[in-house]
């Protein structure tokens, strides 16, 4: 199988345009709803801590490594690398790595599209001004009446996954990088302010840093680095071929280098100034950090219910939020649809319908698992909780450690050498000693613990 000089489907406008995608895959709901939520139920700052350090030396590595191989193949996931590995003389095998991917995207997507729909409510809530003057206890019943009602879910959800499979249909490129580039700075904006209310709690405000940024080891358990660690490949899009699907679509002069670290550093930075909105009020209104999936929505009411325009505010940031949700669901079910166009010969609009059907259809799981079908229970996880473990914890981080293998021993190093085209050469050493030992080795060493608890 060769490889093409270019994808099929085009190429970025410009670095910025890539930057813009790929920030707008990696910032969403892991960042603002997820986080702080996982952050709260292991215990706070030792949990951020590890997350801090598998960010760095996982996250970014395999950020490169999925982009390099994802420029050099110029296809889909399964292509890319199936051609790649014929170049460099190595088995065919490796092809399925890029299913997982497909595969991946899909199962996450399914229960995504749920918490996206629920983001969409509030926006609705929010505006209407619900929420204006709302108590901790009240903030609680407004969620719990929602995620109660199967029907109110469903219809959510098939909104969002519309929305999503329409865009999707017309091309990831040219609305995804007008809409960005709007968003990030406006998220950012009312993040910021949201943190600056955060700050008037005054010693809940110090309370919810510590609880972020002081660790104790003790109250981190072998499940929660685990959770640390899949999270730092959700949050970043990695370990799917999401980004290696952007990445094939990446002029060939950009510095990988440098874009992988500013995805990076804007995705951390999301998350940690999520988590200093949320935490102060969480300890102003004595609500639990471990009250696990519904935290934000259990909580932000209670300050733009109490500050000065929070209606609009409130409103505002349901409204970024959803479009964060929905720039990272298109890359989500991206790989799949590049694969059914290349491989399966289906028109792109063709593509989404089966694709989008079948991503609907399992999310009917995750819709159920909040209310008539909470009782329903595996390992003891619901059906949500379950398909949330297997692929952040699980799915992401075994494809991660597979993209590292590929790229520090399958290809040569050469081929990797020349694709990054780092002008340090000791930049290039350090990636290089990252990918091969420090990456797959911290991984694996990981699986061990957790399956050493059983
Ligand atoms: N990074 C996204 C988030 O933090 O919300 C979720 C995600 C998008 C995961 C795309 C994986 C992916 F390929």
């Amino acid at each position: 199988m060769s490889r093409p000089a270019k994808s099929i489907h085009g190429q970025w406008s410009s670095r910025w345009a890539f930057i813009l995608a790929a920030t707008g895959a990696a910032v969403g709901l892991g960042n603002i709803w997820k986080f702080p939520y996982i952050t709260g139920e292991n215990g706070g700052g030792a949990f951020v801590l590890v997350y801090l350090l598998c960010i760095a030396a996982i996250g970014i590595p395999v950020m490169m490594a999925e982009i390099l191989i994802g420029r050099r193949g110029r296809q889909n996931p399964v292509n890319s690398l199936h051609s790649l590995a014929a170049e460099e003389g190595k088995n065919s095998f490796w092809k399925y790595l890029g299913w997982s991917g497909v595969l991946s995207g899909f199962l996450i997507l399914s229960y995504y599209s749920v918490i996206a729909g629920q983001a969409m409510a509030y926006v609705f809530r929010t505006f209407s001004g619900v929420f204006e003057g709302v108590t901790a206890d009240g903030a609680k019943s407004i969620y719990s009446a929602l995620i109660n009602d199967p029907e109110r879910l469903l219809a959510w959800h098939t909104v969002f996954m519309v929305f999503t499979m329409v865009v999707v249909a017309r091309g990831v490129k040219g609305g995804l990088e007008k809409s960005v580039r709007f968003l990030m700075p406006a998220l950012f904006a009312i993040l910021l302010m949201l943190v600056g209310y955060a700050a008037s709690t005054g010693e809940y405000f110090a309370q919810g840093l510590e609880f972020l940024f002081k660790p104790d080891f003790s109250k981190l358990s072998g499940e929660g680095v685990l959770t640390a660690m899949g999270h730092a490949f959700f949050t970043l899009s990695l370990g799917m071929g999401a980004i290696m699907v952007y990445g094939s679509y990446l002029p060939q002069k950009t510095s990988i280098m440098k874009v992988s670290i500013a995805i990076s550093i804007a995705d951390t930075l999301v998350a940690l100034l999520a988590g200093m909105a949320i935490f102060p009020l969480v300890f102003a209104n004595e609500l639990a950090t471990g009250a696990g999936p519904g935290l934000i929505f259990e909580t932000l009411p209670i300050a733009f219910g109490h500050m000065v325009g929070g209606t609009f505010f409130g409103g505002m940031f349901f409204l970024l939020l959803v479009f964060a949700a929905w720039s990272s669901a298109i890359s989500l079910i991206e790989p799949a649809i590049a694969w059914l166009v290349e491989n399966k010969d289906v028109s792109r609009r063709r593509a989404c319908v089966i694709a989008g059907f079948a991503t609907w259809a399992l999310g009917l799981l995750t819709v159920l698992s909040f209310n008539v079908g909470k009782s329903w229970t595996l390992f003891g996880q619901t059906m949500f909780g379950l398909l949330d473990y297997l692929t952040a914890n699980i799915m992401l981080p075994l494809g991660g450690l597979l993209i590292a293998i590929f790229a520090g021993w399958i290809m040569k190093q050469q081929s990797t050498e020349d694709e990054l085209a780092i002008e340090q050469p000791r930049l290039y050493i350090i990636w290089r000693a990252l990918i091969r030992y420090v990456t797959p080795a911290a991984i694996v060493i990981v699986f061990i613990k957790i399956i050493g608890l059983f």
